[in-house]
């Protein structure tokens, strides 16, 4: 019987801390809820005593979702934990994850207040103190409780086997250890996990968790290195999002145990034929690419190009390739879809890739399918999905383009005209701008009269070539409410007005239900 590595999933907390991203209680709820057909162990909401909405969130998630334990974070302080305690006061396992920072960096940097004593070692007599005091408040507010020693990888071991001594002492069902600042190297995080095992007198009583950070790009070398010296918990994002360089991805993680079980002699619960859809799902959500070359999602993980290697390929599998592309998401074999392959053919793929929509979805995938086939030689699975994820959890149109025309050129002033349905009466436009999507936008705005304010804006190709779908994403805010709408079209001035349409449908959608998202 192999031994068991527990998952737990940050993406929605430590994942969603990364620079200019923010995720709504709704938006996270969507991903959980893949994330839960996953089968992922742990997730981790939010840090509910941060924001009310991050409160609203680990509260949703823990009413919603029934499969995995939900967890929240706190800083050994007593209102962090109080305010984690009522947020996941529904779930059906609930895990506070509460913790201080261990390194002398962070006592004195973060602790230099007398009131945490005036020197060094008073101060790391008191933390200690801390940390009881918290595992203890959490003990009686959750099921489980982890303690995350916060920048493990840079303390004084000494001090760190002490301070995780007492915080099992206190009832810590989990101990973390985090290389928060991605310092260290396998060989020595895979030492300090070992030494953890050696010198912690109840570290039979804890579950050794592994919490890395990818500075210098070790993070999944630096986790494997933990589980190979113990560690039966880790932790990460999916696509490795995160604070700065980010954390570990857990995809490489978990294929990494499964692909090399011969050498860890470790097993997951993943349900690892999920996680191309969890990754594309967890990028069109916060609007971050996964780049083509990522290991296990990116899009050209399983292509074969050069002539060698397609040959080798085509001759046997395995000697080009280490894993089965279906046992991450991605669909055994290429069928070319094109406009003539009517509805069975498109319901066919979209079930290999694990959709499975009712017929008035169904439908309207076939008309949006339909609109970019057209427009294309080949439709590919990123276009499916990317066509999927405009549609689903789609609100109800308020505003809807009709028509729009665009003129621009070197020594013209950019103009746009645009006809939309606003609802259900029939309103024209035309506006000048800076640049053409400027002028839409415009000229949208006017139409709809909407005061929304556009935040940020992005686009990538979702595709490759010169007609690859190019896929826009707009940050808008109005009223307190911020949403994000995409749209995606062959024409990135189209998927630009769509992007900002839908974003108005989703505000207006919020205004309506009076929710600030
Ligand atoms: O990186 C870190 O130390 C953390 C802790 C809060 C667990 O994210
Ligand atoms: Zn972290």
């Amino acid at each position: 019987m192999k031994d068991n590595v527990a998952i737990f999933d940050t993406t929605l907390r430590d994942g969603e801390q990364a620079a200019g991203t923010r995720l709504g209680s709704r938006e996270k709820l969507t991903i959980a809820r893949q994330l839960s057909r996953l089968n992922i162990d742990i997730i981790e909401a939010g840090y509910p005593a941060s924001s009310p909405e991050d409160f609203e969130a680990v509260r949703l998630l823990s009413r919603e979702i029934d499969n995995a334990t939900i967890c929240a974070l706190s800083r050994a302080v007593a209102s962090d934990i109080d305010a984690c305690g009522k947020a996941l006061a529904k779930a059906k396992r609930a895990r506070i994850h509460t913790g201080i920072g261990v390194s002398d960096i962070h006592i004195l940097g973060k602790f230099r207040d007398e009131k945490y004593g005036k020197t060094l070692a008073e101060k790391r007599v008191k933390l200690i103190k801390m940390a009881v005091d918290a595992v203890k408040m959490a003990k009686g507010l959750a099921d489980e409780v982890e303690f995350y020693a916060e920048d493990a990888g840079r303390a004084d071991p000494e001090y760190l086997f002490e301070m995780l001594e007492a915080a099992i002492g206190a009832g810590a069902n989990v101990v973390n250890i985090p290389d928060t600042t991605g310092y260290t190297v396998p060989e020595q995080f895979g030492g300090l996990i070992r030494s953890i095992r050696e010198k912690v007198p109840n570290i039979d009583k804890a579950v050794i968790s592994v919490h890395c950070h990818d500075d210098l790009g070790m993070a999944v070398a630096n986790t494997l290195a933990g589980v190979h010296n113990g560690a039966r918990q880790v932790e990460g994002t999916i696509n490795g999002i995160g604070e700065r360089a980010g954390n570990a991805a857990l995809e490489e993680v978990v294929m990494a145990l499964r692909t090399r079980a011969d050498y860890f002699g470790l097993r997951t619960r993943i349900h690892t034929n999920e996680f191309y859809r969890t990754s594309r799902l967890v990028a069109d959500m916060l609007g971050m690419i996964v780049p083509a070359n990522k290991a296990v999602v990116g899009g050209n993980a399983f292509s074969h190009s050069s002539g060698i290697h397609v040959d080798g390929f085509l001759k046997k599998r395995e000697t080009y390739e280490i894993m089965r592309p279906e046992d991450v998401g991605f669909s055994e074999s290429r069928v070319v879809l094109t406009a003539r392959t009517g509805r069975h053919g498109l319901r066919d793929r979209l079930a290999k890739l694990g959709y499975k929509l009712s017929q008035p979805e169904l439908n309207q995938a076939y008309q949006r399918f339909l609109a970019v086939a057209d427009k294309k030689q080949e439709v590919f699975d990123e276009d499916l999905i990317a066509i999927l994820h405009g549609q689903l959890g789609e609100v109800p149109a308020v505003y809807s383009l009709d028509y729009l025309h665009t003129y621009s050129g070197t020594a013209a002033i950019p103009t746009a005209t645009v006809r939309m349905k606003v609802r259900d009466e029939v309103k024209e436009g035309a506006t000048v701008g800076n640049g053409q999507v400027d002028a839409v936008y415009r000229a949208i705005a006017m139409v709809t009269r909407s005061s929304a304010r556009l935040t940020r804006y992005e686009i990538r190709a979702v595709t490759s070539g010169t007609e690859a779908l190019g896929e826009v994403t707009v940050q808008m805010e109005e009223g307190g409410r911020r949403v994000l709408g995409r749209g995606t079209s062959t024409d990135v001035i189209e998927a630009s007005a769509k992007a900002y349409v839908d974003g108005l449908n989703k505000l207006a959608d919020l205004a309506q239900s009076g929710q600030a998202d």
